[in-house]
């Protein structure tokens, strides 16, 4: 791992949260529900239906939380910037305030299961602000405190707001929460597993039939359901168009050592650039964490300097210390602003997906989960249909950036640290040279669709520039939309 001044290239919840050591899954196996994905929405979603008298069965493709409700911020709130004003706007005040009770009800149901399960994982109630720095973003957080206030959310409109820099207004979300989300996600898995449900880790899907029993397949096993949930992100086996409704879009966190200015509640600006905010202590340490930089999945992008200005924002404006950790991660944006939850595609019987999590995945994927545990049960859930995912959305053309062909391969040794995309007789191989200058070398072509990748350097991974499938520099896929590793190749270097 490269060390640089924005800290080390890892999330501060993966890294300080333990290793988990689920088997992988071997053989066949028949459960109720079968769940793709051990992120926050697929843990929340098997464990209500285990303890609704369901056998579940969970296959993660790496370790559970390393996907990415483990590069989240951690915050749990209902209070997600504008969002009221625009859900308003777009679909009508009852969609807003069904929207808003999903996640108010999400935020209780994760303190509810935190204690129920005895979940050790930093759990705390804050406050969290949306705040306004311009006139302009001060008149926009009065309307969204008072809309949201009016659709029963626990909003107010405050000018005392608890930042270390002058600001001139904010919406105020009471009793709003933060975690650990690892922690929070392991305790979920613990809970899951046993009892006849199951949780298999390094178990990737690698196909899926409906039906009744719909199949599950992995590399060693199968599992056969009654029901599959997918949820993983960038929905594996996307029958549902979603990649037409969703745009992928990467943001970045910088963990700095906190200074010595307290800060209590979480805060996102109104104003951009967007900066997302919060203090945390993990294991007797504190952090001040910096989001934002966001940018449309595959841009190439200095992602250095992205980092780089977050470590300079929570200095400059937040006294903090130095950067400790920092991670990016992507999740769909959907175009009409409401996540994704139901059936899959509408053909389907038996597969189900949560998807566009609009980046208030730990809120929405709980509310997602949750809509979908109701549906398993046969109750009806109150706000099923505002997160339809059969609804008319309007599709997008995703804009591809770059040329499928990417930038011209060269010929050069990379330095230790970083990767290039080199040709050998006619094939294009990416060469990634660790600190000690050994390499490791993968085919340079995406499984999804065959772009070539690209290195980057902040968060040592190849990036598709295409539709933003990212791999570890071994080729593992780190997020889809490809499913499938990249293959490894012997290095045209040799090993220096
Ligand atoms: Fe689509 Fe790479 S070709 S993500």
């Amino acid at each position: 791992m490269s060390e640089r001044s924005e800290g080390k290239p890892v999330s501060l919840w993966v890294a300080t949260a333990g290793v988990t050591g689920y088997p992988a899954l071997d053989g066949d196996l028949e459960v109720d529900t079968a769940v793709i994905g051990a992120g926050i929405a697929g843990l929340t979603a098997a464990l209500a239906l285990k303890r609704a008298g369901h056998s579940v069965a969970v296959v993660e493709a790496a370790r559970v939380g390393t996907g990415v409700t483990g590069h989240t911020t951690g915050k749990v709130t209902s209070l997600h910037r504008l969002a009221y004003t625009a859900l308003a706007d777009r679909h009508g005040v009852d969609t807003a305030r069904g929207y808003g009770q999903a996640n108010q009800a999400a935020v209780e149901h994760i303190a509810r299961v935190v204690s129920a399960e005895r979940i050790d994982c930093d759990f705390r109630r804050v406050a969290n602000f949306s705040y306004a720095e311009t006139d302009e973003a001060l008149a926009l957080v009065r309307d969204e405190a008072a809309l949201a206030a009016g659709l029963g959310l626990p909003s107010v409109f405050t000018s005392d707001v608890p930042l270390p820099f002058a600001v001139k207004g904010a919406v105020r979300f009471e009793n709003q929460a933060q975690f650990h989300a690892v922690k929070y996600l392991q305790g979920l898995a613990r809970a899951v597993d046993g009892g006849g449900s199951f949780v298999f880790e390094e178990s990737r899907a690698v196909a899926l039939r409906d039906g009744s029993p719909a199949i599950v397949e992995t590399g060693r096993g199968s599992v056969r359901a009654r029901d599959v949930i997918v949820a993983t992100n960038v929905p594996f086996g996307d029958g549902g168009f979603f990649d037409a409704r969703c745009l992928l879009h990467r943001s970045y966190v910088v963990a700095s050592r906190a200074g010595s200015l307290p800060l209590e509640g979480t805060y996102i600006s109104v104003d951009d650039p967007m900066r997302s905010i919060l203090a945390v202590q993990v294991e007797g340490t504190g952090y001040l964490l910096a989001g934002g930089e966001g940018h449309p999945a595959g841009e190439s992008v200095d992602s250095t300097e992205r980092y780089r200005r977050l470590a300079a924002f929570s200095r400059d404006r937040l006294g903090a210390g130095g950067a400790e950790f920092r991670w990016s991660t992507q999740d769909g944006l959907p175009i009409d602003g409401l996540p994704f939850v139901g059936i899959m595609p509408p053909s389907a019987s038996h597969v189900h997906v949560i998807t566009g999590l609009r980046k208030w995945g730990l809120s929405n994927g709980t509310a997602a989960a949750l809509i979908l545990a109701d549906t398993l049960c046969g109750r009806v859930n109150p706000w099923a249909r505002v997160f339809d995912s059969n609804r008319a959305t309007p599709a997008v053309s995703v804009a591809r950036p770059v040329d499928r062909d990417g930038p011209a391969a060269g010929h050069a040794l990379p330095a230790p640290g970083e990767g290039s995309v080199v040709e050998r007789d006619g094939e294009k191989v990416a060469v990634y040279a660790d600190p000690a200058g050994k390499l490791r070398a993968v085919s340079a072509v995406c499984t999804h669709l065959g772009c070539t990748v690209e290195f980057n350097s902040a968060d040592v991974t190849w990036d598709c520039p295409c539709h933003g499938s990212r791999f570890a520099t071994d080729g593992t896929v780190i997020q889809g939309p490809a499913s499938t590793s990249l293959v490894p190749r012997p290095s045209p270097f040799g090993q220096p």
